[in-house]
């Protein structure tokens, strides 16, 4: 049944419908839509507005609706919207009371109402994901504070680092994640509800009454935003955004990881996928798509900023595209988050290939001039010195821990028998101790706020 009609001669084109309708998708916030208007029927009985006998009457019909749709007994029909479909079942169940659950509401504050309910309980499920995430990754850091691996700049190997410092670097990003999602959720925290269409409206609503039963600290203070606001869903697709970079960095390492050069990591049987012609194959399918969905992430966050660009005050129905995009965004993150904490939770290491690598990278080689540089020789001219090394071991296929005492004299006689212990990668890690450094030292103390901060 449609909402509007009264002014209308002709019936809508079936083109035209199906161009307009949203019960294809909106039917995603039929709790939302339904709990919404439990609300309202309850403060409308409790103003007075309607009589308490229809606001009863109203919230069991509605009660049943939702309880109808959660179990299957009850099917969408050929609505235009859901907000549509509610009400038309509302009333061909209950009879003429139904007909009042509209007074003093909008579609407008109503989808505003249901938008955002919507989004506050996806952001609440999220931060749930991302600290099963953050546990699984502590995890691992907890096991490797001394599984020494290459770090890298420019995908050269740069310096020794350890596993527990590698995954700790993600460990601070998806904090941050969680720490967004926490700041948009008090941003959203006002119920729209009570808006009207766009100026309010001349009946006696009980805002505060609606925020406090739908669980937001406070009614919104200007309705003409409160139906063309679209910022928390901009908000947290931005967020989602982030959280889907950082996950596609790394898988992207995971996938080199993973690579038949570096062998540093063992992807889960369960977490791999073969190849329909090449027997051998192994493929980290999940960490690809994982780094593959992350476009789509950023399609909808640029889709809904594009949609909103420019848009005059107040409800326009470009806002109806809000949906499909976010819907399917939130649903990709969600999914992604928990997929690659279970890719994470299985996968082994290969400790010994992680530090072979690290020796025959130099990535002890800043550590061998600081050597030079504590007995004496200005840092300029140890880089030049550690230069030589380096070009004498790539010459002679060595790493600098193979090299002989004599070999390092001929290059300089600064060098002693010490400089050996100076260079082992043990040492080089140990040596960093820095907060926020590699050293296991160092390592334990971060472990403890992260623990802290899972309480
Ligand atoms: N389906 C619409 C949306 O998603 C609901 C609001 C419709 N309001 C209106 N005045 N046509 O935005």
């Amino acid at each position: 049944m449609k909402l509007w009609g009264g002014r209308f001669t002709k019936e809508t084109d079936d083109l035209v419908f199906n161009f307009n309708e949203s019960l294809s998708f909106d039917r995603k916030l039929y709790k939302q839509d339904i709990t919404g208007s439990i609300a309202h029927a309850k403060m409308l009985g409790k103003q007075g507005i309607i009589s308490d006998d229809e606001a009863k009457q109203i919230v069991k019909g509605l009660e049943g609706i939702l309880n109808d749709l959660n179990s299957g007994a009850l099917e969408f029909d050929n609505s235009e919207d859901i907000h549509s479909f509610v009400e038309a079942t509302l009333t061909e169940r209950i009879g003429d009371a139904g007909k009042k659950l509209h007074t003093g509401r909008s579609r407008n504050d109503q989808v505003a109402l249901d938008m955002k309910m919507y989004t506050k309980e996806e952001m609440l499920e999220l931060k749930t994901l991302i600290k099963t995430l953050l546990a699984s990754i502590l995890k691992v850091m907890e096991e490797n504070t001394e599984t020494i691996m290459p770090g890298f700049t420019h995908l050269q190997k740069a310096q020794p680092i350890t596993l527990a410092h590698h995954f700790g670097a993600y460990f601070e990003m998806f904090k941050r994640d969680y720490s967004r999602l926490n700041c948009a959720l008090n941003r959203i925290d006002q119920c729209p509800l009570g808006s009207g269409a766009l100026a309010g409206t001349t009946y006696p609503l009980d805002r505060e009454f609606v925020a406090k039963e739908l669980g937001f600290k406070e009614p919104t203070l200007n309705s003409m935003d409160s139906v063309s606001d679209r910022d928390y869903l901009i908000e947290f697709l931005s967020d989602l955004s982030i959280i889907m970079m950082h996950l596609s960095r790394f898988c992207e390492e995971i996938c080199i990881w993973n690579s038949n050069e570096y062998r540093f990591v063992n992807i889960d049987d369960s977490y791999s996928t073969g190849s329909s012609i090449m027997p051998q194959k192994k493929n980290p399918d999940i960490a690809e798509l994982i780094r593959g969905k992350t476009g789509r992430v950023y399609g909808a966050l640029m889709s809904l900023l594009t949609t909103m660009k420019s848009l005059t005050l107040a409800y326009n129905k470009d806002m109806q595209e809000d949906k499909e995009l976010a819907f399917d965004a939130i649903d990709t993150v969600k999914g992604c988050v928990v997929l690659f904490t279970g890719m994470i939770d299985t996968m082994t290491f290969n400790k010994d290939n992680m530090e072979n690598s690290t020796k025959m990278g130099f990535t002890n080689a800043t550590d061998a001039a600081d050597y030079l540089v504590n007995k004496g020789v200005p840092f300029r001219d140890a880089h030049g010195i550690v230069g030589e090394l380096v070009l004498f071991c790539e010459k002679n296929n060595k790493s600098l821990d193979d090299m002989t005492l004599d070999e390092y004299k001929a290059i300089s006689d600064v060098f002693e028998e010490d400089i050996f212990d100076a260079i082992s990668l043990e040492t080089c890690v140990n040596k960093r101790l820095t907060l926020g450094a590699p050293s296991p030292e160092s390592m334990q103390r971060v472990i403890a706020i992260y623990k802290e901060f899972l309480k």
